[in-house]
């Protein structure tokens, strides 16, 4: 892989450097890697600068919200990137949930506006490029349903093929049906998405596919762009919070590592605190962050937020050496707080799916609890799209998720009704 300025390897846990000639996702020692670069020869103001002039390009790689900032992304040619186009979404003012979380600066990034409807595609385009880089014919993930509909479409567009491990039981329907048209082969697992993860290692080392779930570090240099893109349309004036989901608990991880890079450059001058959300359920990271004990996995993790149904995530320690760098905090959310918040940022026009919707529910409770202040400047990230999972907004509409402890507290049920004038002047 040939980059601009020299870039490398390392490992989390032990700090030994890899070249990028050969594709790795561990160290030797076991540990994680990180995509590490020379950043003493990049200069912050020129990057703002050439940052600011690629906003306005209408066509071409460079328009792509990730490929904007390719210098921190990975500065490879123009020809190498596999792109949709992705990123450049919106950031909303979260109206009616800005009220609900009890927050009067609240901004909502929404990363399900992506090709695909995730801010998986951010890490996709990344990863993919990587693949095709390194010659790749096959890219597989294990997936809650996002990173599956995602590494497909990448796949497609690029002309590799993808294998797809999924959870048996739930995944959302949109997920798996993205998954299956953009031509991924599907492979259900019996057993849950912390089995599927350990399984495509496996596979990908044993029949030489290229591995593209978020332990690949190529992944966490494209989702890096959601934060720049948040400073960038804020003028970088940097909020007091980020408040994210974590699952697998790459996304947060990435987050963490684009501010610092931000910071070291000078881009920034102010580090924002970071709060990651996970679901009561699936919340190993914020059991380890609250007593205060060694990581520990959670055994049969469950939520209505499928997407964060993880109990083994890959990436904790990444996470909390991002948390521990900004004095980030590790909140849960209970089932009926994610389908409540979810209710509101559905009605206040936005939508997204459950998992998304941890940020706001978080939030709320890190106001209530007195962590946020009302008055600070709060940037939650919704992180795939409303359509996503329409069997969990059927199931809170019309009050079916009683068997999950889930009642339809903001339930808006539609109506069956004669067709007659007199029918709907009475359902009015
Ligand atoms: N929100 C959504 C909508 C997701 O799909 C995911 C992860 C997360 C949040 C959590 O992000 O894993 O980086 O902490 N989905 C993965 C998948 C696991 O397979 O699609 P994370």
């Amino acid at each position: 892989m040939n980059c601009k300025i020299e870039t490398w390897l390392e490992c989390v846990s032990c700090g030994k450097k890899y070249d990028l000639s050969e594709v790795r996702y561990n160290c030797t020692c076991g540990g994680i890697l990180d995509v590490k670069r020379d950043l003493t020869k990049l200069d912050g103001e020129e990057l703002k600068r050439t940052w600011e002039e690629r906003w306005s390009l209408k066509r071409g790689k460079l328009a792509s919200g990730v490929w904007r900032y390719k210098e921190l992304i990975i500065d490879v040619p123009e020809e190498d990137i596999v792109t949709r186009q992705e990123g450049s979404t919106r950031l909303y003012d979260a109206g009616l949930a800005g009220k609900y979380a009890g927050l009067k600066n609240f901004l909502l990034k929404h990363e399900g506006e992506n090709p695909t409807g995730s801010f998986k595609d951010r890490g996709m385009t990344c990863g993919a490029t990587a693949a095709k880089i390194y010659g790749a014919k096959v890219v597989a993930c294990a997936s809650t349903g996002n990173t599956s509909a995602s590494m497909a479409s990448y796949a497609a567009v690029s002309g590799m093929d993808s294998i797809i491990f999924i959870p048996e039981g739930k995944i959302a329907y949109g997920k798996l049906a993205q998954a299956l048209a953009y031509g991924g082969k599907t492979l259900q697992i019996e057993g849950n998405f912390d089995d599927a993860m350990a399984l495509v290692q496996e596979v990908c080392e044993k029949l030489n596919i290229y591995l593209l779930n978020s332990i690949n570090p190529f992944r966490i240099e494209g989702q890096k762009a959601i934060g720049f893109e948040v400073l960038h349309q804020l003028d970088w004036q940097v909020p007091d919070w980020f408040v994210i989901p974590g699952g697998n608990l790459g996304n947060n991880s990435a987050l963490s590592k684009g501010l610092q890079e931000l910071y070291e450059l000078g881009i920034i001058n102010k580090i924002p605190r970071i709060a990651v959300i996970q679901a009561e359920g699936a919340a190993p990271l914020s059991h380890m962050w609250k007593k205060h004990t060694p990581f520990e996995a959670v055994k049969n993790p469950d939520t209505i937020a499928t997407a964060i149904k993880i109990g083994n995530p890959v990436s904790w320690e990444k996470s909390l050496r991002g948390l521990k760098w900004c004095n980030g905090v590790v909140e849960d959310v209970t089932e009926q707080e994610i389908m409540d918040a979810k209710a509101m940022v559905d009605a206040a026009g936005i939508g997204a799916e459950p998992a998304s919707c941890c940020s706001v529910a978080g939030a709320k409770k890190l106001v209530d609890m007195g962590v946020i202040h009302p008055e600070e400047t709060v940037v939650g990230i919704l992180t795939g799209n409303i359509l996503k999972d329409p069997d969990a907004v059927i199931g809170y509409h019309q009050d079916t998720l009683g068997k999950m402890g889930i009642k339809g507290t903001y339930s808006n049920r539609p109506k069956v009704i004669k067709p007659t004038l007199e029918a709907v002047k009475a359902a009015l």
